[in-house]
């Protein structure tokens, strides 16, 4: 079976019979189902043409809202009133199968997740030519849209689940996407979608920007003022300050590929982009995610090398794009299976023992890896 074939397959049983898709089966602090990872495999699965089980996840998905709404509003009234957040005013980043909170401490506030959902809904309505879903969802699509309108402006964990204290480019990406793709679904709100995509883009140009580029994350020179008060984790984050404003950061492709924030000859994206490549693709290799990372060692990521690749892709650099598919069909294991991350090149190698030590090995087969796999390989098919 070829790694495309296998690829499908992984997804479809990493889908459970309630629609939800779980990050990793084999992995046991990944059998939950992440909104980030999952909207990007839905995305993938309608690249594929299996737009069922896209739609089973994303009517998944809505029933998980529609089932926290409650806090959704309890956070936008807290913020209205110019109060704080609460400890548990958040919809959580990831769900059991069945759609409920998992009672572990993870670093659940994170709005990336939510903006990927949004963003991958407008791209299965198109592809799909499926707007009747809207009859079944909207209701839960304007919870989330009032959600992430209402508080991208509050510091939270990054899409690594880190730094919840800034603010990050990344997914101030994936929440502008989110919401200029919902004012497409839902017109009535276009008006206020328009106003708030622009105040992201305007803050991302201002306080977002060192030394010509997009930083990684941000603090805001005047925080709101309601600021989520849960206790700082430094457990799994190693990035110094000066990482976070002027080190690379390899989750910035997203600002181009796929959510197109800014048009492609924006200076501060081509220098962001460019030091990504230069500091975080290891030639004739994979991905970093930040040049700080710790995590298992801080490894090359095969879903962040097919992330590069769709983005060379898609910016017609072909050949650099077949190599990164080729450099991801090598890390593939006699099951047809990728993981996570590669630990070949480990920018820290002391530091993988003690993951090995509390998790076991790396997460394999990872969902979201596949996932990025298909949608290269069906970016490059444009080509052949
Ligand atoms: C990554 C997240 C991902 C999660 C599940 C974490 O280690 O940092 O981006 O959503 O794993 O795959």
């Amino acid at each position: 079976m070829t790694l495309y074939d296998q690829s499908i397959q992984l997804l479809i049983d990493s889908q459970t019979a309630s629609g939800a898709i779980i990050a990793s089966a084999e992995f046991p602090s990944y059998r939950f189902s992440w909104f980030r990872d999952s909207s990007y495999i839905a995305y993938a699965q309608c690249r594929v043409g299996r737009f069922q089980q896209a739609r089973d996840y994303f009517i998944w998905a809505a029933q998980t809202v529609r089932r926290f709404a409650w806090k959704a509003d309890r956070a936008i009234a807290n913020i209205t009133a110019g109060k704080r957040l609460g400890p548990d005013d958040y919809l959580h980043t990831r769900y059991t199968a069945d759609g409920l909170e998992d009672e572990n401490q993870w670093w659940d506030f994170q709005l990336d997740g939510y903006g990927t959902w949004l963003w991958a809904l407008g791209e299965y309505v198109e592809l799909a030519q499926d707007g009747a879903i809207l009859d079944e969802i909207a209701d839960e699509v304007r919870v989330v849209y009032r959600y992430l309108s209402h508080l991208w402006q509050q510091p939270n964990y990054d899409c690594w689940e880190e730094l919840s204290q800034y603010l990050h480019n990344y997914s101030l990406a994936a929440i502008h996407a989110g919401l200029q793709a919902t004012a497409q679904l839902l017109p009535d709100l276009a008006q206020d979608a328009a106003g708030v995509t622009t105040a992201i883009r305007e803050l991302m140009l201002t306080e977002g920007v060192c030394d010509g580029r997009f930083s990684k994350s941000f603090a805001l020179k005047q925080p709101p003022q309601s600021i989520l008060q849960t206790p700082q984790t430094v457990y799994h984050d190693a990035t110094t300050d000066e990482q976070m404003r002027q080190g690379a950061e390899a989750s910035l492709i997203g600002l181009a590929t796929p959510y197109a924030v800014f048009s492609a000859d924006n200076p501060h994206l081509q220098a962001t982009l460019d030091q990504l490549e230069a500091m975080l693709h290891r030639p004739n290799g994979g991905v970093y995610r930040y040049l700080g990372d710790t995590y298992y060692g801080g490894g090359e990521w095969v879903l962040l090398a097919a992330w590069l690749g769709w983005h060379y892709a898609k910016i017609g650099r072909i050949e650099e794009a077949k190599k990164l598919k080729s450099w991801v069909e090598a890390q593939a294991d006699e099951n047809g299976y990728l993981p996570e991350q590669v630990s070949d090149h480990l920018l820290a190698p002391d530091r993988i023992a003690e993951w090995r030590d509390r998790w076991g090995s790396v997460a394999k087969p990872l969902t979201w890896s596949h996932a990025m796999y298909l949608i290269l390989c069906e970016e490059l098919k444009r080509y052949e």
